[in-house]
């Protein structure tokens, strides 16, 4: 299979763009049938900079209707045990009374998500629900109540399509991970 080199590390694919063709697919049609009856668009929350060409891919594979925001966050481990979520770019318009999708690229320990949904609610949207491409469930241990998700993986570092290691390896078409021995 073919292998990639970044950091000087080594990385192998792991999921094929076909296998990720297929995955979003199914996400899309999830989706479509959860807000098949809708009376206004869904509003889809891109969280930057990971999950831009996982979102470009999925809302074109919806037939509901609906808008998109882009925020880009940034999480960092504080002194307390919840940590901080900075916003390098916020939310252009206010999701009172919206039914909110949040679209992520991988949930890891889950801080990223949590802070920012806790923030969602204090805007009073109608819903909100969570898509995310890529969950680790050993990390993060459930504490996000993920509604659609792409594909589960172990605690595996991976990138392409969107996923980076320090700022490299977004324009990847697959999915890689990283080569251990
Ligand atoms: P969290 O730990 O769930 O808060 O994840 C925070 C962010 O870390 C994610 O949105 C990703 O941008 C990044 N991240 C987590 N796991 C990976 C990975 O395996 N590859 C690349 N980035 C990752
Ligand atoms: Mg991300």
């Amino acid at each position: 299979m073919e292998e990639v080199l970044y950091d000087d590390k080594r990385f192998q694919v792991f999921i094929s763009d076909k296998e990720i063709s297929t995955i979003i697919n199914r996400l899309a049609e999830e989706i479509n049938k959860e807000y098949a009856n809708i009376q206004v668009p869904l509003t889809l929350i891109s969280i930057l900079d990971g999950s831009f060409i996982f979102m470009a891919d999925l809302v074109r594979n919806l037939t509901i209707p609906v808008t998109i925001q882009f925020v880009k966050l940034k999480s960092y481990e504080g002194t307390s045990s919840r940590g901080e979520v900075a916003h390098l770019l916020k939310l252009q318009e206010s999701l009172t009374g919206k039914n909110v999708l949040v679209v992520e690229d991988v949930i890891d320990t889950g801080l990223t998500i949590d802070v920012f949904l806790e923030e969602l609610h204090k805007q009073n949207p109608q819903s909100v629900k969570v898509c995310t491409l890529l969950s680790k469930p050993e990390v993060h241990n459930n504490i996000v109540n993920i509604h659609f998700t792409g594909y589960e993986l172990g605690p595996e570092f991976v990138i392409g399509y969107g996923l980076d290691i320090n700022g490299q390896g977004r324009q990847l078409p697959h999915i890689y991970k990283l080569k251990v021995g």
